[in-house]
């Protein structure tokens, strides 16, 4: 996939242009702000955007690259006979979400940096009344779109050489996002910008994503607190003999029914054998009596991600062995949380987790220690990303939100254990935030026996 990577930013900086033609010709005449009727709602246009809070996250990047222009496109709408369409036909890349919110395609960003907030430009496309007739509403460049985001100069984005001559000659580099290795980097300085001095706005974007504002915060409450709802409703269907898939509907309906935009990744229902294998997805396993059932199910909101598994017993009794096997998982999610605080690494973390499980093992696990089944790390970063972004190095700070996921997977038993919960790190320590998703072994046959 990587040598292709410049070929996608290549396109999009081309194709923008040769879209706006091929798709609506001829094209309507620019609009200047607050020229179109204005709309009062505007449905379909996302949710309301924390303004602050986008305003002083592009403060923050101006701040950082101190000389020089940002240049952010947003997501293009994806095409149903090109792209295997899933779900909505349309997400917004996460860069240009963290930096405006807007749910809207082919936009761009503009941020000059060492200016004011004059220095930054929204461009969109301009409304086109046919198109709205399928799409609905669309954010045109006008007051509403002003007002909704937050941006005081929103111009139409109706050619890229309207939007490159807004950019100029800039005095200092031209950041854009760049999904590309540093090789591939230099290369498409050459192909696309001329040699220009580009450089890559992702790093520094990554980084600012790491610690999460308290927009980002709720928005993640939320995201977890539909995924545990929809945990809790799987435990709740679970009888022997049911598919896998049938569990994983009722989690996924579960998802849609409080709210969810779709799917964080694609949810795991690992039924008996199929609890062994980390990413099985495809759910079509008859359940029997007996079986442990692992279901690894995210559900996304507003842009941001949970990623939530639990383990149960499909008759809602796990037997005593399976129940010394969760327990020790359990024991020693406990124990990395307990060293979940400011100043720790996830490395920490997850040398602590193995220790425990392997010092807790006695032979439960046959001739090895438990954490040679322990065969993932411990947790990743979460956010916009199910696997966010941000150096894995970084000690941990308030506001940054990991998983915490130990497993025990023992293939040749078909009996494979993973708890994997979200937490917030906190000032003090860290908070649980998936801990409406029950978890200890009395707790879920609780839940399954009402
Ligand atoms: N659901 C994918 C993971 O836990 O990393
Ligand atoms: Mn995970
Ligand atoms: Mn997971």
């Amino acid at each position: 996939m990587r040598p292709l990577a410049f070929v996608v930013v290549a396109v999009t900086f081309t194709a923008v242009a040769a879209a706006q033609t091929r798709s609506n010709p001829p094209l309507p005449p620019v609009q200047p702000i607050g020229a179109w009727t204005p709309v009062p709602e505007l449905p379909g246009m996302g949710r309301p955007v924390d303004t602050a809070a986008v305003a002083l996250r592009r403060r923050t990047v101006a701040a950082r690259i101190g000389r020089g222009v940002v240049l952010v496109p947003a997501a293009h709408e994806r095409d149903i006979e090109r792209d295997y369409v899933q779900d909505n036909d349309f997400r917004q890349t996460n860069t240009f979400f963290y930096l405006t919110e807007l749910e809207t395609q082919d936009a761009w960003l503009l941020i000059v940096a060492g200016s004011d907030a004059a220095g930054t430009v929204l461009f969109l496309p301009p409304r086109t009344p046919a198109q709205e007739r399928w799409t609905g509403l669309r954010l045109g460049p006008d007051s509403a779109a002003a007002r909704l985001s937050g941006i005081a100069r929103v111009l139409p984005s109706d050619s890229l050489d309207r939007i490159l001559s807004a950019v100029g000659r800039p005095a200092g580099p031209l950041y854009v996002p760049l999904d590309v290795t540093t090789r591939e980097e230099s290369r498409l300085k050459e192909l696309v910008f001329g040699g220009r001095d580009v450089r890559n706005l992702r790093p520094l974007v990554d980084s600012m994503r790491l610690v999460k504002d308290a927009d980002e915060i709720a928005r993640m409450r939320k995201a977890v607190d539909i995924s545990a709802a929809g945990h809790v409703a799987a435990m709740q269907a679970a009888r022997p003999g049911m598919w896998e898939y049938e569990i994983e509907a009722v989690v996924e309906a579960a998802f849609r029914r409080h709210g969810a935009d779709r799917l964080g990744y694609p949810s795991i229902v690992g039924s008996g054998p199929n609890s062994t294998t980390l990413h099985y997805d495809v759910s079509r396993r008859q359940t029997r009596d007996g079986d442990l059932v692992v279901v690894d199910a995210g559900a996304e909101w507003g842009q941001y991600t949970a990623d939530v598994t639990r383990t149960f017993p499909v008759n809602g009794k796990f037997t005593p062995r399976q129940k010394a096997i969760y327990d020790l998982v359990l024991a020693t999610q406990q124990t990395a949380f307990d060293s979940t605080r400011p100043g720790a690494t996830m490395a920490q973390l997850d040398r602590v987790a193995r220790e425990y499980m392997r010092a807790h093992s006695g032979t439960l696990c046959g001739g090895q220690p438990c954490d040679a089944y322990f065969i993932h790390r411990l947790g990743h970063w979460l956010g916009m990303d199910v696997h966010d972004v941000g150096d894995y190095g970084t000690p941990l700070k308030p506001g940054m939100v990991l998983t915490l996921e130990p497993g025990i997977y023992l293939a040749a038993e078909g009996l494979g254990v993973r708890i994997e919960d979200d937490v917030l790190v906190t000032p003090a320590g860290a908070e649980w935030l998936s801990a409406k998703a029950p978890k200890t072994t009395a707790e879920i046959e609780r839940l399954m026996r009402r």
